[in-house]
């Protein structure tokens, strides 16, 4: 392992002002994505969609640091026969990929799940290589409800988590080390701290464990907020201050970076809420955005899956991608929102 060169990867996708826009939705959700927008989820409809993207010249070049890929996009080529990877390499983004499976039950916590994958990982991390990732990501699902999480979820997926990014590093590819805790519940902030707060404590200890270093990871973590169904939803800046709390309590200052999951939040929400906490400022690591759905939503619906709305798709990516890499040095405002509408 060269750690001076996972290093340097890993700052580079936190670099100032730019997040990594994640596209590497599985075929059954870009198909759920598509559906909302009347879209057959062809692989030529996917490469189209996802070509728009990656050839926003503006955005990739000054927004996005990087791109996480699902399987199926690393090895697919843009309509005039350029790999994609290369597309985005051309506009100064580093290309990155998913490699968990998935989840499954987990056995003996009902509702709980764990991520899988780690059986062939060892062997399809240096094809990634090959094909360009210098990154790789690994969600872990923390869902809250009537007596969840159990802490054998919880520890269970930490571990894979540290399997995964140890892994990774022996194949010189930055991990992004994603402990997801879920916004779909009815809980207020304070128990998404909590959960988030045992959560990251137990990723980091099993990171130690098992010798990952720090300063060659990205961690992409969920904001400390309510759930979607909670009756009490917490202000902006109580999301930021609870958040930056929640972060400084956990997560080592030798980490280079943390870059956010949007998790469902609104377009403007994951953006005002990155700004509030980049506002705060004194922060031992830099906070950007691994945005999927907030990046993606504008464009998606602007897009329709027609060849003639590309460019207004491409406006949409840029605003968000701009927005948001403002949000990433606390330089945003909401009046820049309502001048684009
Ligand atoms: P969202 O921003 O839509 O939550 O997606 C980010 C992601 O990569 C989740 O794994």
């Amino acid at each position: 392992m060269n750690l001076a060169e996972l290093n340097k990867v890993a700052e580079a996708m936190v670099a100032p002002g730019k997040g990594i826009l994640a596209a590497d939705e599985s075929s059954g959700t870009i198909k759920k994505r598509f559906d909302a927008i009347g879209v057959d989820s062809t692989e030529d409809n996917r490469r189209d969609y996802r070509e728009m993207m990656f050839r926003t010249t503006d955005a990739m070049m000054n927004h996005i640091s990087g791109v996480i890929l699902y399987d199926e996009t690393i090895w697919q080529k843009a309509k005039d026969g350029t790999l994609l990877v290369d597309v985005i390499k051309k506009a100064g983004a580093i290309p990155g990929i998913k490699v968990d499976e998935g989840t499954k039950p987990l056995p003996n916590c009902p509702g709980e799940l764990i991520t899988i994958g780690l059986d062939k990982l060892a062997d399809r991390l240096p094809k990634y290589y090959e094909q360009g990732a210098r990154f790789a990501k690994w969600r872990a699902v923390i869902d809250i409800g009537q007596g969840i999480p159990s802490y054998a979820a919880i520890s269970t997926n930490a571990h894979a988590l540290a399997r995964y990014a140890a892994l990774c590093q022996a194949a010189q590819i930055v991990p992004i080390v994603e402990p997801e805790v879920l916004m779909d519940g009815a809980h207020d902030i304070d128990r998404c701290y909590e959960v988030t707060e045992f959560a990251l404590k137990e990723t980091f200890q099993q990171l130690y464990y098992q010798r990952v270093a720090l300063e060659g990871i990205v961690l992409k973590p969920n904001m400390a907020i309510a759930g979607k169904k909670s009756a009490k939803k917490a202000s902006v800046q109580e999301v930021a201050e609870k958040t930056v709390k929640m972060l400084k309590n956990c997560v080592p200052g030798a980490v280079p970076g943390i870059a956010f999951l949007s998790g469902g939040q609104s377009d403007e929400e994951a953006t005002a809420h990155l700004d509030a906490m980049n506002k705060i400022g004194n922060l031992p690591w830099k906070l950007t955005f691994s945005y999927g759905r907030a990046l993606q939503a504008a464009p998606q619906k602007a897009w329709a899956g027609k060849s003639e709305n590309v460019a207004a798709a491409q406006r949409a990516f840029s605003h968000r991608a701009k927005m948001n890499g403002l949000a990433a040095m606390g330089q945003w405002k909401q009046d820049l929102e309502k001048k684009a509408a």
